[in-house]
């Protein structure tokens, strides 16, 4: 079969930013902090999420966070997710010039489904070339720090979900799988200490920024 009735646009001229982190780690703070950074810059920036970020996408999330599932289903659904949103709102975004910033991305696919739920990285390694072609990310921030202390960070905070209620044990093979991933692709990839002062957390990302002139 012959892919090409299925082929991504090529150019992108916007820049392509996600977040990653085990939950707890505090993404959404210093998401909004950028984001108010870039747009005082006059640029378009589109916020969004996944899984998520188109009404199909998020239907399929809210069966993803809740309902009981086998790891294969678990990952179809993400990926399928993640196909429409990057047809939908990510590539066109791009094409346009916008700034998107996604809250999480294929790497946590590798991190939860692939460290957490041990589902095997070649299968996924091939998903994610069916689904996203050559397309990746320009920069990701990979928000890392103990799970104990994302996990008390999150004690208070919520009704937890399917992912946000595994132990202590999911959460630190989510972690290396993150940084294995990093390992992997270390010119993508910006580590943020995460256990560290929201203050301390923003100046990190902030120089990160600075380095790519972006502001
Ligand atoms: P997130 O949006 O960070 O949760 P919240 O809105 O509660 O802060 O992520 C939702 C959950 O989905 C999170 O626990 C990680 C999980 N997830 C996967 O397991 N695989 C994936 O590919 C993605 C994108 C998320």
């Amino acid at each position: 079969m012959s892919s090409q009735p299925f082929a991504l646009p090529q150019t992108t001229p916007g820049v392509f930013i996600t977040f990653e982190g085990i939950d707890g780690a505090g993404k959404t703070t210093h998401m909004d902090t950028l984001e108010r950074l870039l747009q005082s810059q006059g640029r378009e920036v589109v916020r969004t999420r996944e899984p998520g970020g188109t009404p199909l996408a998020e239907k399929l999330r809210a069966l993803f966070l809740h309902d009981a599932m086998d790891p294969l289903t678990e990952t179809l659904l993400v990926f399928a997710a993640r196909r429409d949103h990057l047809t939908q709102v990510i590539l066109p975004a791009l094409a346009r010039g916008a700034w998107v910033m996604c809250d999480r991305f294929t790497d946590a696919t590798f991190a939860y489904q692939g460290g957490g739920r041990g589902f095997d990285l070649q299968i996924l390694g091939t998903l994610e070339g069916w689904v996203q072609e050559r397309h990746q990310p320009d920069l990701t921030f990979l928000f890392d720090l103990p799970p104990a202390v994302a996990a008390s960070r999150l004690a208070a905070a919520r009704q937890p979900d399917r992912f946000e209620a595994q132990d202590t044990a999911f959460f630190e093979r989510v972690r290396q799988a993150y940084l294995r991933r990093r390992e992997q692709q270390p010119e993508r990839f910006a580590l943020i200490q995460a256990d560290a002062s929201p203050e301390a957390v923003a100046e990190q990302i902030l120089h990160i920024v600075q380095a790519k002139g972006w502001a």
